[in-house]
């Protein structure tokens, strides 16, 4: 899969912009607060319908402009696809694929395949599980329309629950019993996911951390759960989680919030057998990201039979040689889009089919 082309209209610091890409490797080159992010961000808002960096829309639109629009033509081993999405100040936002009209942003998950890497997430390594969480979500729903379901259908449910609990008497112990037997259905759909997911970053993970670490270091993801046994089908999950719910309720009811289930859960990274989040060091954790992020993407091509286009924001120089050489070595059949301030300590290790964009100033200054 790849990126053809990209339109944009009134996108951050971007009044006009239009490019073709080659399919190969592409540098987008400038100083910084230039707009090189922001074409990356562009293109990564066609495959999820939200930014990797706010969960604000309106802050896309430019700020002298009343409305954004992103064309994102893509080239896929069947049919292309052309994505088209205008974004409004009231937060509304209007999708169109091959230009019919899509009423859910369901329908847009898929259409097009993006992994973003950027130093943001170093944050999946190193800070709070929200942020593994929230990886192990996005993942998920790219890949399956039936998780993105169920994960909107149990944070409703939890908020209801939370609020329920709240305001907390003892007539409504009937209310809570349904809620605990929809949030265990819908939680243990994701619980199952989440535990598959684990299994294959642990089965991708370790070839590439092998090889970026010359076998030195072994990696290993582990998730962590209230529910214990992993080998388990989805209605055995269910009834655990159930248990678990109805176990937890009184100290729940104490506490206001419900305190078990996947909305507290967590997955740790270790490395030869040491946790990286407490233990690894700074090196250890930017490697450890760039192995989730390269198996992310095995992951993705296994399921859709072909590569999703990978964006590299500013990651480069942030990694010594070894690592850099590695990245460069791996992407020979994957589309990447990478940003940076200058390539001259890359250039010897780029194949020619590469297109270099000069960035200044929301505008390409040359093409090549
Ligand atoms: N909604 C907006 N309207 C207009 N300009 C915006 C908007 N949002 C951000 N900008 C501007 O875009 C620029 C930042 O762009 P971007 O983050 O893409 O920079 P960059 O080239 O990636 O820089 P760096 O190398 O520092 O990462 C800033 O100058 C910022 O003020
Ligand atoms: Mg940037």
């Amino acid at each position: 899969m790849y990126v053809e082309s990209l339109k944009l209209n009134n996108f951050r610091n971007y009044y006009e912009l239009n490019m073709n890409f080659t399919t190969g490797v592409n540098i987008l080159i400038g100083d910084n607060a230039q707009g090189k992010t922001n074409i990356l961000e562009s293109i990564y808002y066609c495959s999820i319908g939200k930014s990797h960096r706010t969960n604000k829309d309106k802050e896309l639109i430019n700020w002298q402009r009343d409305e954004s629009y992103i064309k994102l033509h893509v080239g896929r081993q069947r049919l292309d696809k052309n994505i088209e999405i205008k974004i409004f100040k009231d937060g509304k936002k209007g999708i169109k694929i091959n230009s019919i009209k899509i009423n859910k942003l369901s329908e847009l998950i898929g259409v097009f395949n993006a992994v973003m890497f950027s130093p943001e997430d170093l944050k999946i390594v190193k800070e709070s599980p929200a942020n593994r969480r929230k990886f192990l979500d996005i993942e998920l729903c790219k890949l399956d329309n039936k998780y993105y379901y169920n994960l909107v259908k149990y944070n409703k449910v939890l908020d209801e629950r939370n609020t329920m609990l709240k305001k907390w008497n003892s007539q409504i112990n009937d209310v809570i019993d349904i809620y605990d037997e929809q949030l265990s259905e819908f939680g243990a759909y994701i619980i199952k996911e989440r535990m598959l997911y684990i299994k294959k970053l642990n089965l991708k993970g370790k070839k590439i951390h092998d090889e970026i670490s010359s076998g030195i270091e072994s990696i290993k993801f582990k998730y962590l759960s209230c529910i214990k046994e992993i080998e388990v089908s989805k209605e055995d999950l269910k009834s655990q989680l159930k248990e678990q719910l109805i176990k937890n309720r009184s100290s729940d009811i104490e506490k206001r919030g419900t305190s078990i289930g996947p909305h507290r859960e967590d997955f740790s990274i270790l490395i030869n057998n040491v946790d990286v989040k407490s233990f690894g060091s700074q090196g250890q954790q930017r490697t450890a990201v760039l192995t989730i992020k390269f198996s992310s993407l095995e992951i993705i091509k296994d399921i859709i039979n072909e590569y999703p286009v990978l964006l590299l924001d500013d990651v480069l120089s942030e990694l010594d040689i070894n690592r850099q050489k590695y990245i460069l070595n791996s992407i020979k059949n994957v589309q990447t889009i990478i940003t940076c301030t200058g390539i001259d300590s890359i250039r010897e290790y780029l194949d020619d089919d590469v297109k270099v964009f000069n960035i200044k100033n929301g505008m390409i200054t040359n093409k090549n």
